[in-house]
């Protein structure tokens, strides 16, 4: 069970990385596009100086931003080249053609996180075309109707039958509970958007006990 920061953002990644949890970050156009403008390429480049600076090997996911095949081999190499980072993953998304890249990817050895998946038959196309993290959008999967929780727990259950070994991440977390549920179905990894970090330590009765001990302690000491 590990969690993956989802965002672009260097304050919070680097709050993120200051506290130990982080086993990943996921990066996609749409949460680079939040981002200030700027070069794509300094700002991914940033993202690996934090990673090192707070001494972290963890993957770093990298989406291509094109739906031409060739394109996106050129820009999966291109990243490659100007990320000096060897934990670097190439996000590609899942379809008929993508998995041609996907598999040619594989075979030089590049890591690739297939992404947008949104059923068990695209996640077993991705795994079975070499992706090494398959990502399932929980949200989105949610949108349309489906129980996410159950197309998490399926993949689960035909990776395990099926030994397959590649990663599920669930992404696309909407509400602090989908976390939970997704860890529940399975989930090797959820990729978290950094709004939900205080969140997840935080409980009232935590609250309530240490304002208890303090307040005992001052009134015994006074
Ligand atoms: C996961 O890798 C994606 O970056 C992300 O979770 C997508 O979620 P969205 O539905 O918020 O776009």
């Amino acid at each position: 069970m590990e969690i993956f920061i989802d965002s672009a953002n260097l304050k919070e990644i680097e709050s993120a990385l200051q506290r130990g949890f982080p086993s990943g970050i996921t990066t996609n156009p749409s949460i680079l596009a939040k981002e200030p403008k700027g070069n794509f390429r300094d700002h991914i480049n940033k993202i690996i100086n934090l990673i090192r600076e707070y001494k972290y090997d963890i993957p770093l996911s990298v989406e291509v931003f094109t739906a031409n095949p060739t394109e996106m081999l050129k820009q999966a190499e291109d990243f490659i080249q100007s990320f000096d980072y060897k934990n670097l993953n190439i996000k590609v998304p899942i379809g008929w053609d993508e998995m041609a890249v996907i598999r040619s990817l594989r075979n030089k050895n590049i890591e690739v996180n297939c992404t947008c998946c949104m059923s068990l038959n695209q996640a077993y196309m991705a795994a079975k075309a070499g992706a090494n993290f398959v990502s399932l959008f929980f949200g989105r999967i949610r949108d349309v109707g489906y129980d996410a929780s159950s197309v998490v727990r399926a993949t689960r259950q035909l990776f395990d039958r099926m030994d397959i070994k590649s990663k599920i991440i669930v992404g696309s977390i909407r509400h602090i509970h989908d976390i939970n549920e997704a860890f529940l179905a399975g989930a090797d990894i959820v990729t978290v958007p950094p709004k939900f970090y205080p969140q997840l330590v935080k409980h009232p009765k935590t609250d309530e006990a240490v304002g208890q001990f303090i307040t005992d302690f001052k009134q015994w000491m006074s």
